[in-house]
This record gives C-alpha cells, structure tokens and sequence, in this order.
C-alpha cells in the first residue's frame, strides 16, 4: 500500500492542489456552490473494491473540498469560525506522515509538547506546572473536571458517587461542554449550578454564586468545581475570574477556567479583563480558534499535576511502568494522541508572538467596527454595550415589521444561503439575533461592510414574505 514510483508526482499534485486551495481563501467567495451532481453520484459509490490511479483521487477530493464549507474563507463569520493558518497545515502533514503517538514519552516530539505548553501559558500570562495538547475544549474541560471531581471527592473513580451529592457551579451562558462533563462523569446535568449573569458585560454574578455554594454546602452538597468562561460562545463575556477565585479560595473548591474561545485576548489590549486568571487551577484554550491553527487544537494548562495523576494514572499489563514516571496517558483522558503541538509550535515559531498579537488585536478592531456601524446605520439593534471580544450580536430592525424574531432567523438562513457571507444565528434572552465573530486572519474591515451591507439588503427583501406569511 505504497504510492511507490507515483510518489513524487502525488506530493507535487498534492502541493499544487494546496495552493489552488490557499490562494482562494484570499478572498471571499460571492456565493457557496452546491455539491454537483457529479459529486453526488461519487458520494453514493459503495466502498471500491479496486484502487484508482491516487492522481484522480485527489483530484476528486478537491473538488469535493471546494463544495464543502472552509472556515478559512474572509467572511465565514459563523460560529467561533477561525482560519487555519498555512504553517499549521503544513505541521498536520508532517505530524501525519511521522504519526507519532503521544500517549507515552516520545522524545523531542514529547519536549516539543511541554514547551509549546510553557509558551502558550507565557503568552496568555498563566504559570503552569504543565498540561497537554487535546483533541477539543470539550475534552480539555472533561479532562479538568474530572481531575476537580477526584480532587473534591477522593477514591469517587473506584467506588463511583454512590449518594455523594455534588455540585458544579458555572455562568447562566456556559458552553454545554460543562453540562457534558457532568452527565459524563455521573453528577448528572442537574448538579450544574447555572449562575444568573450581570446585565452589564453579561459575566456571572459572583454574589449569587456564593450565596448557592452556600445553600449547597448546609444542604450536605460537596461542591466539585466553579468553571469560569473567559469568552462566551453566545457573546463573548468574561466572567469575573478574581471574585469567582476569592470565593473558591475561602470555600477551597477547584476553579477552572474555560478559555476555549477568548482567552488568547488575555494577550492584547484586554487584558485586564482576565485578571486573576493565573489563580485558577486549570485553564484551558482552543488554538483551533483564536490561535488560527487548524482543527483541532486545544490545550488544558495546569497549576499541579498530582490531581490528574490521581484521577487518570494507571499501570497496565501492556504498558507497566515505574509509578514515579508518569506519561500522558497516566493524566489525560485520551490514549492514543496525535503530535497536535507541532502546528501550534511551528506556528509561534514562524510568526512569532508579535504577529499573533497584531492579528488578535485586528479581530478586535474589525468586531468594534461593526458594533459601531451597525448601531450608527440605524438598521440594526445592538447590546447596550460594546463586544467585550469579537463577537458582535446584532438584530436587523425593519420598521413596520410584524415579528423581529422571525425576521432574523430567516435573514440568518438567507445569508447563509446567499453564501457571500456566513453567520450564525443565535438565542439572546429568548430574542434571535445574528451572531458574526471575528477570529479569522482573512477578514477585513471591508469584509465587515459587504457583511453588514448584504445584511440589510436581504433583510429589506425579506421582511415582506414573512410579514404575509404570518
Ligand atoms: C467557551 C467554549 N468552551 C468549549 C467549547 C468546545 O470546544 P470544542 O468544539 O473544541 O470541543 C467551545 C466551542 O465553541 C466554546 O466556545
């Protein structure tokens, strides 16, 4: 199962086909093709019995990726999108082709690792004993709870929660990865304590989550862990990590920090919107997403290793080891590891710091643009304040029309559908909004006045359609 003579040949086809891919991520595309039908006859092929010539494979695979959706693309602004980054593609090959396995110490590869590990946390301003590269921010915020859960409630791995009552203590706009954790690691999604936010900022309200922690703990109620979100995926608020790590510090309860989509911001100009950041006891970050490397690349940082030994370290029949020597298998929750570092590493390594920080900053700017221009147009409602990162929640006001909600979810889905811009809709205290976020290297203010501009003139043509149809 070689490639054999064709080798060079496929790499060189391969290279050339990369590039076509790259020099379109330049620019925006005025729409989103569909999958044709020659690809749908390819995608109901049974699986072939005989090869084909690796030249027409590829060819095919492109064509296949031209009709799926890149998140790459300058106002793919849908989600917590990103970019990917050259470099970071470059680094999934040659992680690919040397497939090493992180599970257990795998030399330089292993001390590449920690050191991206230390510069992430240099970068972002949280010193860490170390931590791991996985697979998602819901598996590094699975990875620390269940460290949280073992700490709070020891030998809880071996004998289960029996009829320990617990409890998890997180902001009302939590990722849902939170409750996954929960439902996985058997509290069951009624522990999480989902804590009222502040109007201003939309953060957690720290008084109310003391006064729970409080009726918990007189109610017998061991509390596992405080998640503090550093960027909302619905708004991006930051809740306030020093009151949230006052309180875990007088109630000696585990905090964790989920960073997934902002914290890379704790690098710029915001900053001190993270302090208190360095307190927590686990932190984790996606550079999938606002570090711009490709999918997927999160990475759990860690004050003390000895919880996570506790909660994840065992010794097997097929790989016994000294106790003292621990791999990352004896602390992570996944075995087989790809080298995902290696994209971040080379990434840092080529753009350095400076740049990543230019680029953070930019999304900043371009997310504070629109928030201006959309409130300033008069053709959109805004939250009453500006975006605390890059994600900017704006709702198309038609005068005269009959049911705003309406009206947004179906200009989310025809924005969609136009395909010149990509967003997503999103649920804001029971009101449909359009949720763009900023975290693409591509995008420009310019792609910001196409965004908003498209907006208003679908929006103008559709608002008439619904209006009957109700
Ligand atoms: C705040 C936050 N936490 C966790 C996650 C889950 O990350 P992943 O999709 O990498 O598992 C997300 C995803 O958007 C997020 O925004």
């Amino acid at each position: 199962m070689r490639l054999g003579e064709n080798r060079e040949e496929v790499l060189d086809f391969a290279t050339s086909i990369t590039k076509a891919a790259w020099k379109s991520f330049d620019q925006a595309r005025l729409i989103e093709p569909v999958i044709d039908s020659q690809n749908e006859a390819l995608l109901s092929q049974t699986a072939p019995e005989l090869g084909i010539d690796p030249l027409i494979a590829l060819n095919e695979a492109s064509s296949l990726l031209n009709q799926s959706l890149a998140h790459a693309r300058p106002r793919f602004l849908a989600y917590v999108g990103s970019s990917g980054l050259e470099i970071g593609a470059i680094a999934d090959l040659l992680a690919g082709s040397y497939d090493i396995n992180m599970a257990l110490a795998a030399g330089a590869a292993t001390r590449v690792e920690n050191q991206t590990v230390q510069w992430v946390s240099e970068f972002l301003g949280y010193e860490c004993a170390g931590g791991w590269f996985t697979s998602g921010g819901t598996i590094s915020n699975i990875n620390a709870l269940v460290a949280a859960r073992e700490n709070a409630l020891p030998g809880s791995r071996i004998h289960g929660l029996s009829k320990t009552k617990s409890a998890m203590y997180c902001s009302q706009e939590v990722h849902y990865s939170i409750v996954r954790a929960a439902e996985l690691m058997g509290l069951g999604s009624a522990s999480v304590r989902k804590v009222a936010i502040v109007s201003e900022g939309r953060g957690l309200n720290p008084v109310v989550l003391e006064e729970l922690i409080c009726a918990d703990i007189d109610a017998g109620v061991v509390p596992i862990c405080v998640v503090a979100t550093a960027g909302t995926t619905l708004t991006g608020a930051i809740d306030p990590i020093n009151d949230i790590a006052d309180i875990c510090e007088k109630y000696g309860i585990w905090l964790h920090v989920d960073g997934a989509y902002g914290l890379p911001a704790a690098s710029t100009s915001r900053a001190p919107l993270f302090a208190g950041l360095n307190r927590a006891d686990s932190v984790s970050v996606d550079a999938h997403k606002w570090m711009y490397v490709p999918k997927a690349c999160s990475i759990l940082m860690i004050k003390k290793q000895a919880p996570f030994a506790r909660a994840f370290g065992h010794d097997e029949a097929y790989i016994p080891h000294d106790e003292e020597i621990l791999n990352p298998v004896d602390m992570t929750l996944e075995y087989s590891r790809p080298f995902r570092a290696l994209k971040l590493w080379l990434a840092m390594r080529v753009h350095g710091m400076s740049e990543f920080r230019a680029a953070l900053e930019g999304n900043l700017a371009q997310a504070n643009y629109c928030y201006e221009k959309a409130r300033d147009c008069g053709e959109f409602e805004v939250l009453p304040f500006h975006p605390v990162l890059s994600t900017v929640p704006i709702r198309h006001i038609v005068k005269g029309c009959p049911d705003v909600d309406v009206h947004n979810r179906e200009l989310a889905q025809a924005i969609m559908n136009d395909g010149s811009s990509y967003v997503s809709p999103a649920i804001i205290d029971g009101q449909q909004w359009l949720r763009p976020c900023f975290t693409n290297i591509r995008t420009t203010l310019t792609d910001v006045d196409v965004f908003l501009e498209s907006a208003i003139e679908l929006g103008i043509g559709l608002c008439p359609t619904h209006g009957t149809a109700n």
